[in-house]
């Protein structure tokens, strides 16, 4: 396994669509994403894209830590979890706030809108179907990682720069929590 190097926010690749992945047993899909997983628990994130190690192909791994999951029964832990050509829809709702960062925009956090429940279809490692209606951080995770792999970076989510500084400060502030 390898630490992958992660494109940071002005990369063009962080700016395009993702193409989808023919064959999720394709060894080097397999290694691909198992160097991700890595990279991730490295840098000490939640969620990665492909196009964040510059990969431009629909693949995403994320993790839920139990730590992090609301009271919301849909808002399930996961463990280390890659999903390949996942399809996502949102679904009815009002909007969420919540706290977000990327590891593409180092040293930053933000309040960003998403949708409360979703519900998503995806190929897992093994090339098997999965589908999951998700709630609260989950479901907030999963929708930013597919904005990933459309070329959507969560500062476009954004409606009130207001909520928007260094993560140093922000703890600093005391205004990190929800
Ligand atoms: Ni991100």
């Amino acid at each position: 396994m390898a630490i992958l190097k992660i494109a940071r926010l002005g990369h063009p690749i962080l700016l395009g669509t993702a193409v989808p992945i023919a064959d999720p047993r394709d060894p080097e899909v397999q290694r691909l994403i198992a160097d991700m997983l890595e990279t991730m628990h490295d840098a000490g994130g939640v969620g990665l894209a492909a196009p964040q190690v510059h990969v431009g192909l629909r693949l995403l791994v994320f993790r839920v830590p139990p730590g992090r999951v609301a009271a919301d029964p849909e808002d399930l832990a996961m463990e280390d979890t890659a999903l390949i050509n996942p399809e996502l829809e949102l679904l009815p709702g009002d909007p969420v706030d919540g706290w977000e960062g990327c590891l593409s925009i180092p040293g930053l956090r933000a309040r960003v809108p998403r949708a409360g429940r979703i519900r998503y279809q995806a190929l897992d490692r093994n090339g098997e179907v999965v589908q999951r209606v998700a709630g609260g951080f989950h479901a907030r995770v999963v929708q930013h990682e597919v904005d990933h792999l459309n070329g959507v970076l969560y500062p476009m989510r954004m409606t009130d720069f207001r909520s928007f500084g260094f993560t140093e400060e922000l703890a600093r502030a005391g205004v990190l929590a929800g």
